[in-house]
């Protein structure tokens, strides 16, 4: 099916899975792309494990991979590693391009993201960005672990949408959930999570650009704090 074809289908299929659950919206996405045109993206946080959980049980052709940044905190490792022996889930990981990284950090320093907003999104783009759009190649979809409730940035997701921004359905099947939603389903399921969420990180990416948050603050606030809310994306994510 041609990109337009797909992106043509997306109203009736948001119609179809009108008040489904996660489960649905994966059955209904593997059924309709097949394992080998679609891929879960993971960061390793807990949105991201209950989907990989609710995926394995669903098929274990479902492939999942990984943008590693080569900032990750090493608890992100330990998850990682943790998933390929528990479940024996491998997790496809994509790097940066070396030559990319290399200029950067020769030519601004290891630190350039916290001097400006510009300099953030150069390294996102280096070390996320372009990983992703090698990751996504040959695909019609990808899974993420979006959520309403998570940002002023995303409250108008939906189970399925068109992504402008890469040209591909994207599949949300945790839209509508909210975070004590995920955590019951960890909790009854016995799903590994990241250790920092139990260390007051609601939502983890790169070790420099997340810090935990206080009881009560807003569960991105977290990340790239020192950037208005508006700005608190790393490109992944959005519209255009
Ligand atoms: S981000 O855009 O700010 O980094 P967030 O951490 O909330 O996003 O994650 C949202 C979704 O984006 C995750 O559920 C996952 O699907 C995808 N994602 C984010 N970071 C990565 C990563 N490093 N590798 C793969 N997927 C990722
Ligand atoms: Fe770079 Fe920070 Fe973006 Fe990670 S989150 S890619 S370290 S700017």
């Amino acid at each position: 099916m041609s990109k337009t074809d797909l992106k043509d289908l997306i109203p009736e299929w948001q119609q179809v899975l009108a008040g489904s659950g996660p489960e649905d919206v994966l059955n209904w996405a593997l059924k309709q792309f097949g394992s080998d045109r679609l891929m879960q993206s993971s960061s390793l946080g807990m949105e991201d494990m209950v989907i990989t959980d609710l995926l394995r049980e669903i098929s274990s052709d479902a492939g999942i991979f990984t943008l590693d940044t080569g900032r990750f905190f090493q608890e992100s490792y330990d998850l990682m590693e943790e998933i390929r022996i528990k479940w024996k889930t491998p997790i496809r990981v994509y790097f940066p391009e070396a030559k990319a990284v290399e200029e950067l950090v020769s030519t601004k320093g290891p630190n350039s993201f916290y001097t400006s907003l510009e300099n953030r999104r150069e390294c996102c783009r280096i070390r996320k960005i372009d990983p992703l759009k090698r990751a996504l190649d040959g695909l019609d979809a990808w899974i993420c672990g979006l959520r309403r409730d998570q940002s002023v940035t995303r409250q108008a997701v939906e189970f399925v949408e068109w992504d402008e921004a890469f040209s591909l359905v994207k599949i949300n099947p945790l839209a509508q959930w909210s975070e004590d939603q995920c955590r019951d389903y960890i909790k009854d399921h016995s799903v590994p999570i990241h250790i920092l969420h139990k260390k007051g990180y609601p939502s983890i990416g790169c070790a420099p650009c997340t810090r935990a948050v206080r009881e009560g603050e807003d569960i991105r606030s977290g990340r790239w704090w020192w950037e208005n809310p508006e700005s608190r994306e790393c490109g992944l994510h959005k519209k255009k």
